[in-house]
């Protein structure tokens, strides 16, 4: 049985293309057949973050309007060496109505037909057509939330969304599983009251947090060079991403990278040595 996870947040630009490269990627090294779709129609920034750009012939957008059939358009990815991994891109097309329900409707059940346990919807910001339909289909969602107040705002208001119009709601089935994703988390700046702490953020939202990616220069790095975060194994971001993997599967995994790490000083290092 596939499991079809929207990765969303209402606001822009806190990291959920970032997220699903790395959780898909996560989940492709773990073994499980993972294909990772970009809903951002008219931008196509997936298939940079992966490092595939360059392989881009036929896009989502060509597959939904019958121009090319699915295998054409899977790209398998080349960093994660058992193949498990595929991208379908976006079309940088100007409509952003392409994405009709019904043509979504059928990739997402010929993906089911060829056994991806794992259905990676990478949604675009807002609440317009490309992410009504990357959070319809979905199973469940992961809620990207930068920990401000705008962020969690946001996020508040696409959990609203999450539990109205997709189609579990329609059809009165089990509701969306929700897990919330705490991204570009900064410890220092929590402790200064520049951003607002993991409990404050659940508080808010009452949603279980899946994961805290820390604040990291080596996510730009990843981008930049189209490999994923999660492939560099010194990261922190990326050991959290692998951490969050962990959680999606039904590992308890103790949070890292959540409080302030203090370096010791010479006094803090020899009374460590005293008490043994
Ligand atoms: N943990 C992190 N540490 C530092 N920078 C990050 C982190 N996560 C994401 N970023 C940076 O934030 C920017 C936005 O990330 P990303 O494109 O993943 O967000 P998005 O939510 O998909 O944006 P959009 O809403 O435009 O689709 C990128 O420059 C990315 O490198
Ligand atoms: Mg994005």
């Amino acid at each position: 049985m596939s499991r079809v996870f929207v990765v969303t947040s209402g606001k822009g630009g806190v990291g959920k293309t970032t997220t699903s490269a790395a959780l898909a990627t996560g989940l492709a090294l773990k073994g499980f057949k993972t294909v990772v779709i970009d809903f951002d129609v008219g931008l196509r920034n997936l298939d940079l973050v992966m490092g595939c750009e360059r392989r881009v012939v036929f896009d989502f957008v060509n597959v939904i309007q019958g121009e090319a059939t699915l295998n054409q358009a899977l790209i398998q990815d080349k960093h994660v060496a058992n193949g498990q991994l595929y991208i379908l891109a976006a079309s940088q097309t100007k409509d952003k109505e392409a994405l009709k329900k019904e043509g979504v409707a059928r990739v997402i059940s010929d993906l089911k037909a060829m056994e991806f346990d794992f259905i990676i919807c990478d949604s675009p910001a807002g609440i317009e057509q490309g992410a009504l339909m990357a959070m319809y289909f979905a199973d469940e969602a992961v809620v990207v939330t930068n920990p401000e107040v705008s962020s969690v705002r946001d996020s508040d208001r696409i959990l609203g969304i999450l539990s109205s119009k997709s189609q579990r709601a329609e059809s009165g089935e089990e509701p969306i599983r929700e897990h919330l994703l705490i991204t570009r988390y900064d410890p220092a700046r929590v402790e200064t009251g520049q951003m607002i702490s993991v409990d404050d953020v659940f508080d808010v939202l009452k949603v279980p947090v899946v994961g805290v990616i820390p604040e990291s220069t080596d996510v730009i790095v990843a981008s930049n060079t189209g490999n994923s975060v999660i492939l560099n194994p010194e990261s922190r971001a990326g050991m959290a991403y692998a951490d969050t993997v962990e959680r999606l599967l039904g590992t308890t995994v103790p949070m890292r990278f959540t409080s302030v790490e203090r370096k010791q000083g010479i006094l803090g290092r020899l009374f460590s040595k005293k008490r043994g």
